[in-house]
């Protein structure tokens, strides 16, 4: 596989969309980040490393055309950017399809997947490995990302209101589940359904990862004045730290 051509084509397809607008040099950010996480968790995994990094580089291909198209990166009110990424790379375009060779079908899979709340149950071993290391790494890299503008802000204000999350969201805390979005009613809940996923991550080297890298650690020990807050945001980081446990991994 050859790296130089992949960011020869991934540069080549962003440069109709303009840096300069934050949210767009946010995704190309927050893409080199995901195919280096991801790299690294193939690696640790004993998969192929050029796929991991090349699933990176092209999972959200879809949110430049998304962003200018909308002017959100909310797929339930404008696209599914992982079917609509998808299509641009394997239905529309032979280039990029060209450059993932034999491992086209594994790619499309884990591109289209890599955004839903759960991965359906018929994968072959061979392609939930991608989907599983893609999706950790996107997680992994959104931490980084909701710590900072214009999330920062937000937290700043969560962590001076009051209102505390649902026992329903507090339900998927207690069953370490990711919080589906309808029951999501209030920033606090936003934030709590994104550090949710920290209990999805699949390999012990997501974990080593998120915690070298301690965004999730910072948004859990966000200073909340209400006390029920601060309350369901500590029972949120213990439920994390046991499940990182039940996965091997320890305090
Ligand atoms: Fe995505």
């Amino acid at each position: 596989m050859d790296r130089k051509r992949c960011r020869e084509l991934f540069d080549g397809y962003v440069e109709a969309y303009d840096p300069q607008i934050i949210e767009i040099k946010l995704k190309i950010d927050h893409t080199y980040r995901v195919a280096e996480i991801a790299e690294r968790i193939a690696a640790a995994a004993g998969a192929d490393t050029d796929l991991a990094w090349m699933l990176g580089m092209f999972h959200d291909i879809a949110r430049f055309e998304q962003f200018t198209k909308y002017g959100t990166f909310k797929d339930a009110v404008s696209v599914d950017h992982a079917e609509l990424g998808a299509d641009i790379l394997f239905k529309t375009d032979d280039s990029f399809r060209g450059i993932f060779g034999e491992n086209a079908a594994v790619a499309e899979t884990a591109i289209r997947l890599h955004n839903k709340l759960d991965l359906p149950e018929e994968l072959d071993e061979g392609t939930l490995i991608y989907c599983n290391i893609l999706r950790d790494a996107d997680k992994i890299d959104i931490f980084r990302v909701i710590n900072e503008p214009p999330y920062d802000e937000r937290n700043r204000l969560i962590a001076s209101m009051a209102s505390p999350a649902s026992e329903e969201v507090m339900d998927c805390v207690l069953k370490h589940r990711c919080v589906p979005r309808p029951l999501i009613h209030n920033k606090f809940e936003a934030l709590i359904g994104q550090c949710c996923m920290g209990f999805e991550l699949v390999y012990p080297e997501s974990i080593i990862i998120a915690k070298e890298q301690g965004y999730l650690g910072r948004l859990l020990g966000l200073d909340i004045r209400e006390s029920t807050m601060k309350e369901q945001l500590g029972k949120l980081r213990t439920e994390i730290l046991r499940e990182w446990k039940i996965k091997g991994i320890s305090d």
